[in-house]
Order: C-alpha cells, then sequence, then structure tokens
C-alpha cells in the first residue's frame, strides 16, 4: 500500500491544529502508521528542502521549519500521495480552494500549515530522512474492508 510522509508545521502546532487535520486523513479512510512530535535541526530541514536550495525563499523556508515543533506522519492508503495532495491544497493558501487544509487554515504560503511529499520518490526519501524503519508499524484495520 502507497504511503506517504506528511508533517504538520510549526505554526500549526502552535495554532493548536494537529488533532483537527489528523482528522481529515482519518476521515478519509487514511492509516496512521507512524508520527511524532518533533524539533527540526538545520541539518535535516536543509536536507529535506534539498531541491529548494538557492531559491529566494530557502533560507526563510528553513527558518520557518526549525522555529518550532513539527508533528511528523506517515500515512498509507490508495493513491495516499495524490490524495493528500488534494486534501492539503495548493501552496499558496490564497490560490487553495476552501474546503482544503491550507484553504480553511491558512493565509500565506510561508505561514502554509501543512507539507506533503509530491511523488513517490519524495515520499520514499523523506519517509527515510524522518523515520527509522521500526518506526513505521504495519496493521489491520476493520475499517479496511470497508473503504472499497
Ligand atoms: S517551487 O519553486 O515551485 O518548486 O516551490 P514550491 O513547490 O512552490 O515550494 C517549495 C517549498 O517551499 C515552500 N515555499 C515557501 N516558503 C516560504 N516562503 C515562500 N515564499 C515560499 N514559497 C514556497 C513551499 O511551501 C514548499 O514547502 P512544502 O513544505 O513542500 O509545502
Amino acid at each position: 500500500m502507497e504511503q506517504t510522509f506528511l508533517m504538520i508545521k510549526p505554526d500549526a502546532v502552535q495554532r493548536n491544529l494537529i488533532g483537527t487535520i489528523i482528522g481529515k486523513f482519518e476521515q478519509k479512510g487514511f492509516k496512521l502508521v507512524a508520527a511524532k512530535l518533533m524539533q527540526v535541526n538545520e541539518t535535516l530541514a536543509e536536507e529535506h528542502y534539498k531541491e529548494h536550495i538557492g531559491k529566494p525563499f530557502f533560507k526563510g523556508l528553513v527558518e520557518f521549519i526549525t522555529s518550532g515543533p513539527v508533528f511528523a506522519m506517515v500515512w498509507e492508503g490508495e493513491n495516499i500521495i495524490e490524495n493528500s495532495r488534494q486534501l492539503i491544497g495548493k501552496t499558496n493558501p490564497l490560490e487553495a480552494a476552501p474546503g482544503t487544509i491550507r484553504g480553511d487554515y491558512g493565509i500565506v504560503t510561508h505561514r502554509n500549515i501543512i507539507h506533503g511529499s509530491d511523488s513517490k520518490e519524495s515520499a520514499d526519501r523523506e519517509i527515510g530522512l524522518f523515520f527509522k524503519e521500526e518506526e513505521i508499524l504495519s496493521y489491520q484495520k476493520e475499517i479496511d474492508s470497508w473503504l472499497r
């Protein structure tokens, strides 16, 4: 089953949105298989966002993501990468549709609530950066048979 890496950013942690955001993915029918509240250091932030090194927003992005705790997660489900990108909404909350997480809770790009992997390659890389293999659980849920 496909997995993705989702990270509730420091702005959303500070705004008490962890439960609300987790609820969206639970209600959709996806399965949480790993999670931790953690402080990202500069090295991890730069590695995570390395494809953006050199872009004008890079320094600010690293400063933001290291500015307070994040809630890092691995979620599992059918087409979860594409599905979670839709639930999250466009990068700029101004362009994100109402009903999406960024559309409902964000105002500006540099405080856009949540990160989600954008491809299978990114998901594998990001999961590996934030979680050890033994932290990712494999388990059955009753609900699985009601989803498809
Ligand atoms: S790009 O250049 O199109 O590839 O960039 P994009 O995919 O839009 O964004 C890459 C990540 O950088 C964040 N971002 C910003 N952060 C702070 N300030 C500004 N201006 C800014 N622009 C983009 C954006 O949210 C992406 O991070 P994640 O965590 O993946 O959402």
